[in-house]
């Protein structure tokens, strides 16, 4: 089955209710989007857009963690289905600054990173009026290749976790991201986690606090 057939299948809120909330969303001076937010399992960003009152769902080739609104497939079969704004949470293992070194040593990671450039590229040129990227510090060979620098870089200690761990956006037709929450704490959580069956999982989960500036500040 296509990621578009699974979305014309997915289980949400009736189109009934749909039509009602987006009236009433209206009435208050908020317009609802239909908001795609790309390489999603965890539902955290898409639930944050749902709870501003937008159309939100998430895509990932992994099953939602959450119960909601969520496309399980390739997200570029669906990037032409008619969204307002996407957020892109696309992988960065073959991206990331913190594993350059590898490239030198496994020269069979120049085509995944090849494939991973493709990839975001696609995402970056969707036919969406707004889009947000976000991803960890890319390498130079990585931003040769995708062709853009990021716009900015965020810390999960400037939504209120006390935590470290630099997150670039790139952002079209969306303002920066201001801080809302600026803690104290400066725990590198994120790299110590020891090993186990979701260490990758855990730590791609986008920081609630995060997501609720997301949602309240773009949506
Ligand atoms: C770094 S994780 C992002 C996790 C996200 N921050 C969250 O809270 O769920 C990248 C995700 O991209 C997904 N992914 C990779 N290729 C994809 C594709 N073609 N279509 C949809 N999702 C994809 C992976 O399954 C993975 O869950």
């Amino acid at each position: 089955m296509t990621a578009s057939a699974r979305l014309s299948q997915r289980k949400d809120t009736p189109v009934a209710g749909r039509a009602t909330q987006q009236i009433r969303s209206i009435a208050s001076g908020n317009l609802t989007m239909k908001v795609l937010i790309a390489c999603e399992f965890s539902g955290i960003v898409r639930d944050a857009f749902i709870a501003k009152g937008h159309d939100a769902v998430s895509c990932d080739l992994l099953p939602t963690e959450r119960p909601g609104p969520h496309i399980q497939g390739d997200v570029l079969e669906i990037l032409d289905d008619g969204w307002d704004m996407m957020i892109a949470h696309d992988p960065c293992t073959y991206q990331c600054n913190s594993g350059v070194r590898w490239l030198h040593t496994n020269f069979s990671r120049w085509q995944l990173l090849e494939d991973s450039c493709e990839f975001t590229k696609k995402l970056l040129g969707a036919p969406i009026e707004k889009i947000a990227r976000e991803n960890p510090i890319p390498h130079k060979y990585a931003l040769e290749r995708i062709g853009c620098k990021y716009d900015q870089i965020i810390q999960p200690w400037q939504f209120g976790h006390p935590e470290t761990k630099a997150t670039c956006l790139w952002l079209q037709n969306l303002s920066k991201l201001e801080p809302t929450d600026i803690v104290k704490g400066r725990e590198q959580r994120i790299w110590k986690m020891g090993p186990s069956k979701n260490r990758s999982k855990n730590r791609s989960r986008t920081f609630p606090g995060i997501a609720n500036a997301m949602a309240d500040q773009w949506g």
